[in-house]
């Protein structure tokens, strides 16, 4: 009896998790909020930029974009999504923008 119990809370629990995606990680969305960038992006809808899981996706299994992001990022730069161009970041620093890249790369679709 304990064992079909425990089978069946198990089973919940795994539809529970198809139902919903892993919630985002607060602290990130902190970092991102202090270092500006959510005037202009979310993690689901495309804002000015485009949304995060949308960069996550387009560079799924190309880990050696990373870097070409950070600087893209930190000194801004376009023609990738549309028209619109992301100004510089600079005042966020480096180390918070690759923090934040890492994070926004590994993203999983919803
Ligand atoms: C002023 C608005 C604005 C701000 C602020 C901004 N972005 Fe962007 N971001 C954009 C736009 C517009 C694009 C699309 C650029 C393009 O088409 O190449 C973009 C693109 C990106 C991309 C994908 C780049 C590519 O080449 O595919 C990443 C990653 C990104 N932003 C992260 C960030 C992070 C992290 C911050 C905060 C430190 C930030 N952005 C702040 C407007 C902004």
């Amino acid at each position: 009896m304990k064992v079909n119990i425990l089978f069946l809370s198990a089973a919940m629990c795994s539809q529970l998790a198809l139902a919903a995606p892993p919630p985002v990680d607060p602290a990130m969305l902190e970092l991102a909020d202090q270092s500006r960038c959510l005037g202009c992006h979310d993690v689901d809808v495309t804002v000015r930029g485009p949304a995060w899981r949308d960069v996550a996706k387009r560079y799924r299994g190309k880990p050696e974009v990373e870097e070409v992001l950070v600087e893209k990022v930190y000194t801004g730069g376009g023609g990738v999504w549309g028209n619109d161009y992301m100004s510089s970041n600079k005042r966020a620093g480096k180390d918070n923008i690759r923090i934040l890249v890492k994070w926004i790369l590994t993203l999983p679709d919803s």
